[in-house]
């Protein structure tokens, strides 16, 4: 279940050390977008701790605020109250240090595979000036994710699941702290997705990477997660947290990741539902 709020800390204030063995830490994190003479609440105050090598799954209903967080974590907005530290460090900006893989797997069609992996390399300190250096960690990253035949192939000529190894070789190249995932896996279809289920866990065991990813897939949830966090619907606020006991590379059609699932959705079932009039029943 959600631990107990973090302490309030004044804005101005250094973060309390987190606990050791917590990479990322959330307190009283939220968000409200004002626009013109809109208010939209979007997230109601957070506060969750991720550790070193977990994988964490934030689950809810669209429009809950999902992606909004892991905006917030990436640096890319920031959040109304609360604060963000990886490993200690106060999150104010986007940094190398974290990696967001979106929805769409946004390679660039104009570059070959390996010109994608290598093209996030070309700003980090140790790879700027050593092209060969560069390729050579790009080929590493090719070969975990089973493409390095493929490395001066085109985008359009490799398949969906092909196109999310891609864009996950490119997200790993830079090594980042925190990896973070909005929705990996849309519009696949259901073969290529097991498949790919069970080849990102694989690599992800390999790499031992501290993740975030986002869904409202309760079996994406249940087959992916060491933790599942689950978001009432918007403003979105922990609703309950559900640790997946299981050992991996998980399958996922197995009957224990549908046990899990059900309990996952059935979180969301509980959430009482709203009148036309926007009263709760
Ligand atoms: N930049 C923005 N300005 C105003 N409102 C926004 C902005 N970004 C998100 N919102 C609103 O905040 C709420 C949460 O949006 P968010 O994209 O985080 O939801 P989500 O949980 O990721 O949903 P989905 O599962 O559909 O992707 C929505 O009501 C959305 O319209
Ligand atoms: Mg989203």
């Amino acid at each position: 279940m959600q631990p107990p709020a973090a302490p309030d800390h004044p804005p101005s204030a250094e973060p309390a050390p987190a606990p050791p063995g917590v990479k990322l830490r959330l307190a009283n994190v939220s968000k409200v977008f004002r626009n013109n003479e809109q208010t939209i609440e979007a997230l109601a105050p957070v506060s969750l701790e991720i550790r070193e090598g977990e994988f964490v799954v934030l689950f809810g209903p669209s429009g809950c605020g999902k992606s909004t967080l892991l905006n917030l974590i990436a640096g890319f907005d920031a959040p109304t109250t609360g604060e963000i530290t990886l490993e200690g460090r106060r999150v104010r900006r986007p940094g190398n240090d974290r990696l967001m893989m979106f929805q769409e797997h946004a390679l660039f069609p104009w570059l070959n595979v390996l010109d994608n992996v290598t093209y996030g390399l070309r700003w980090l300190p140790n790879f700027r000036f050593h092209p060969l250096r560069r390729r050579r960690r790009a080929m590493e990253l090719l070969k975990l994710v089973r493409l390095d035949e493929f490395a001066h192939a085109s985008i359009h000529e490799l398949s969906g699941g092909m196109k999310q190894r891609a864009a996950l070789a490119r997200a790993l190249a830079p090594d980042p702290k925190l990896l973070l995932i909005d929705e990996p896996f849309p519009a696949l279809d259901a073969l290529v997705r097991a498949k790919l289920y069970g080849e990102l866990q694989d690599i992800l065991v390999r790499t031992r990477k501290t993740i975030v990813s986002v869904t409202h897939d309760s079996r994406e949830a249940a087959c992916l997660g060491d933790r599942v966090v689950v978001f009432t619907k918007r403003p979105g606020r922990i609703k309950a947290e559900i640790k997946v006991d299981m050992p991996r590379p998980r399958d996922i059609n197995a009957a224990a990741v549908t046990a899990y699932a059900a309990q996952i959705a059935a979180q969301l079932e509980e959430e009482p539902r709203e009148n036309d009039d926007g009263k709760r029943d």
